[in-house]
Order: C-alpha cells, then sequence, then structure tokens
C-alpha cells in the first residue's frame, strides 16, 4: 500500500508567531483556516480554537491553536515525534535554509520555545547531508539532501 505524507499537525500556544513563522521560514503559504470542529476533533483536542493550514511544496502543515496550552515542552524522555524530515533538491539549499533560520531568530520577530540554533550540516558516509533546528514551538526538522534523490 503506498503512502506519502500529507500534513503534520503541531499544535502552539501562539497560533500567529507560527503561522508567521511557517509562511517566513518555509514560504508556505496559507492555504485555509477554521473555528469550527467536530465533536470528535473537540474531543480528540480540548481547547481547539482555530486551525491554520499552511503549505508548502510537498507537505502541509496544521497549525493548532489550543486554548489552555501551557507552553511547555514536554519531557524530554516523553513519548513524541521526534523529528520531521523534510528533503530538499540541491545540497546548497541546507545552507541557505540554515542561515535564513538565523536570520528569522535574529530579527527578534519570533518567539521561540527553545532558544537551540541550527546544528552544523552535517555529511554521513553515503554523502547524505543534514541539518536539524527547531520551530517556535520546540518542534523538531530535519533538512536533509540524498545525492541520488528520493530514497
Ligand atoms: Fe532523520
Amino acid at each position: 500500500m503506498p503512502l506519502r505524507a500529507h500534513h503534520v499537525g503541531v499544535q502552539t500556544a501562539d497560533l500567529d508567531n507560527s503561522v508567521r513563522w511557517y509562511t517566513e521560514f518555509f514560504g508556505a503559504r496559507v492555504a485555509w483556516e477554521l473555528d469550527r470542529f467536530s465533536d470528535l476533533t473537540l474531543s480528540r483536542l480540548p481547547g481547539i480554537r482555530r486551525l491554520v493550514e499552511v503549505s508548502m511544496e510537498g507537505l502541509c502543515v496544521h497549525l493548532i491553536d489550543r486554548a489552555g496550552h501551557t507552553g511547555q515542552l514536554p519531557p524530554a524522555e516523553g513519548y513524541q515525534f521526534q523529528h520531521v524530515c523534510l528533503q530538499v533538491s540541491e545540497p546548497e539549499q541546507l545552507e541557505v535554509l540554515r542561515d535564513h533560520w538565523i536570520e528569522l531568530y535574529e530579527s527578534g520577530r519570533f518567539s521561540f520555545a527553545r532558544t537551540d540554533p541550527p546544528t552544523d550540516i552535517v555529511v554521513d558516509a553515503d554523502g547524505v547531508s543534514s541539518v536539524y533546528l527547531f520551530d517556535p514551538n520546540g518542534l523538531e526538522y530535519e533538512l536533509t539532501h540524498v545525492p541520488d534523490g528520493p530514497r
């Protein structure tokens, strides 16, 4: 059964901050938003107020505003998605995105749950290069370049 990623759901304590960061960092566009939810959604995500879908080529992210969000990171040893990896087509794009992350962070226009800077760009024995960085909610993304294309 072939599967491919459709969207990732991200809950945030500051929806506006996240929407601005995803649009500026990833060049995403706001596709649609919603402020009325099914009983199932309300039971799965108590306190949900708004959901904004931001769309970049290859992936959508659902940014979910939750009343009562603690604004806290989950315990480091707790269950969570550890990272989401997005693939770029040219290795130079990793450096561009890494620099862009730093530029947005240093602009002071966004709040971040974690202050860790992006990692260096690491290259493994197969020539696959990666950089790891955090979104404003402290969620980790890996950006990778695979020399021979998708694996
Ligand atoms: Fe990974």
